[in-house]
């Protein structure tokens, strides 16, 4: 099977059918994703709290979005796969943002996500311009952290306003989807109602068009996940007894058993 493109996601937008989305950063995790059928793999600038150990997504290079999206895009074949532009790789102005999103795009992704509304819609024009897919991102955006004050809902009451004319901006720009985090589910709703390309919720209620978790809350690794996230799975603490249960028969001497060498 081909790889999902912007064309089929728009089919399946105007058929109705939600799409789905998860983060991957890796070789091992992006091909089990994949295999539960997912549209949307989006190497997140949250590797840097998943992968990397950081506390936000500030500390997240280039380089280290490269290296993921190579190491997804190797190990699978159908999900589209969108990455992230992280913090400081294209604020300053199109030729920033053309180098880096193509560094992207030749790493093996399909589309760059980048966050911000009005004051960003000149560089997704000139990026989508120039024949680079551009996810948005609104709402709770990690990379103004410092400025939101962490996350927190976004777009109460009359600061709504300002986040539909974002929304607006950004569809006019020519994104060809946009990520709603921690909206209110009526808002999320209005701009799904109003635009005529994708919402991508997270923490942004049941009516956008399609959903997207990081995979490590999904899947229940961690002892803590956003109130958001549901966990699926509690595929963390699988790991430790799996772990729990090799370090148990190694030290024991039961591992490894005859199945597990030979002698010629
Ligand atoms: O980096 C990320 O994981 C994201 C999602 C939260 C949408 O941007």
């Amino acid at each position: 099977m081909s790889r999902v493109r912007i064309p089929h996601l728009q089919k399946a937008y105007r058929e109705g059918r939600r799409l789905t989305m998860l983060t991957a950063y890796d070789a091992t995790v992006a091909p089990l994703l994949e295999a539960a059928g997912v549209d949307m793999l989006l190497v997140g600038d949250s590797l840097g709290n998943v992968a990397l150990g950081h506390q936000s997504t500030l500390p997240v290079e280039l380089s280290d979005m490269i290296r993921s999206t190579e190491a997804v895009a190797r190990s699978t074949t159908r999900p589209l796969i969108v990455t992230d532009l992280p913090f400081g790789s294209f604020e300053q102005g199109t030729a920033q943002a053309f180098g880096s999103a193509a560094t992207l795009l030749k790493a093996g992704a399909q589309a760059v996500k980048m966050e911000g509304g009005a004051e960003r819609a000149h560089l997704i024009r000139f990026l989508v311009e120039n024949g680079i897919p551009v996810m948005g991102h609104l709402g709770y955006t990690p990379q103004a952290e410092n400025a939101l004050g962490g996350p927190r809902l976004q777009g109460k009451g009359e600061l709504g306003d300002k986040l539909l004319a974002d929304a607006h901006a950004v569809a006019e720009a020519g994104a060809f989807g946009l990520v709603l985090e921690m909206v209110p589910a009526s808002l999320a709703r209005r701009v799904t109602e109003e635009l005529d390309i994708p919402t991508i919720g997270i923490g942004a209620g049941p009516d956008c068009s399609g959903q997207v978790l990081v995979w490590a809350d999904m899947a229940g690794m961690g002892a803590w996940s956003p109130s958001f996230a549901r966990r699926f799975g509690e595929v963390g603490q699988a790991l430790t007894e799996a772990a729990r249960a090799y370090v148990e028969e190694t030290q024991a001497g039961t591992f490894p058993g005859p199945d597990h060498y030979r002698e010629s």
